[in-house]
């Protein structure tokens, strides 16, 4: 059963991983490329790794093929997913160069397709969003690698591609968002509608609109996820050794009692 990271903003294969295979799989949605079958440095397992906005960088956040990405890494035997995703912070709790792993989400997107089921009613549970046996596994390898790592908080995740107005981020505060960023969904619910594990490490890149006391650029966001590569390289490969061999997680019963007929 292989696990997958998907790469966010900033997160680059060769530093994080050694010598690969490279692999283009063919989808019902669409050819995905990119994708590395290697080790993570450090680590003593292969991961199946994926760049969610391409090897250039190429690929903004509402044209991400979500479900492509989804079902490639279905096709390749991946079973469980832990992403990489930038985000602002809304909670005064956290700051800027902090590592948060979420436990709800709040999905604010418009435009995406957000379900594998267009011709059939299914409605799958996501009373727990984040696969709780990843996120455990992540938590621990925080902790062993001596980074702090927040347990919890909401995701909220908007449209963009621009950055959110000072008074939707009031608003997403008040909504009780912790986090907030433009990745994160469908990403999640999609692998949960194919029974895959999944959970986000996201580190904290800026503070969001109206809290920051400056213009946001993509420059501090890039600036603080190149500072923090190598943490999130360390909890990776640390977390994916931890993470148990057989899941006991809901996930893969997701589809269990969720079909009409
Ligand atoms: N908003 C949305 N997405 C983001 C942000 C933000 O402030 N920072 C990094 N990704």
């Amino acid at each position: 059963m292989r696990i997958a990271v998907i790469g966010g903003t900033g997160i680059y294969d060769p530093d994080i991983f050694g010598e690969g295979t490279k692999k283009e799989v063919e989808t019902p949605f669409g050819t995905v490329r990119d994708i590395t079958i290697a080790e993570l440095k450090g680590g003593k397992l292969e991961v199946v790794f994926l760049p969610r906005h391409g090897v250039t960088h190429g690929v903004p956040p509402h044209r991400v093929n979500y479900r492509g990405n989804i079902y490639a890494l279905k096709l390749l035997g991946v079973a469980r997913i832990i992403a990489t995703n930038s985000v602002g912070c809304i909670s005064p709790d956290l700051k800027p160069g902090g590592v948060v792993l979420p436990d709800d989400f709040i999905d604010f997107t418009k435009s995406r397709v957000g379900t594998f089921y267009d011709s059939e009613v299914v409605h799958v549970d996501v009373s727990e969003p984040y696969c709780p046996e990843l996120r455990k596994a992540l938590l621990i390898a925080g902790k062993k690698q001596g980074i702090d790592v927040k347990n919890g908080g909401v995701y909220a995740c908007t449209e963009g591609p621009r950055f959110e107005t000072p008074a939707e981020i009031k608003l997403l505060g008040k909504l009780g968002a912790d986090l907030v960023g433009m990745t994160g969904l469908p990403e999640a619910a999609l692998a949960r509608e194919q029974e895959m594990c999944y959970a986000s490490l996201c580190t904290v890149t800026n503070y969001a609109a109206g809290i920051a006391k400056h213009k946001l650029t993509v420059t501090e966001v890039l600036e603080i996820v190149a500072k923090n590569q190598e943490n999130l390289r360390r909890i990776l490969a640390k977390a994916v050794n931890l993470v148990p061999r057989d899941r006991r997680c809901g996930c893969k019963d997701a589809l269990k009692g969720a079909r009409v007929k």
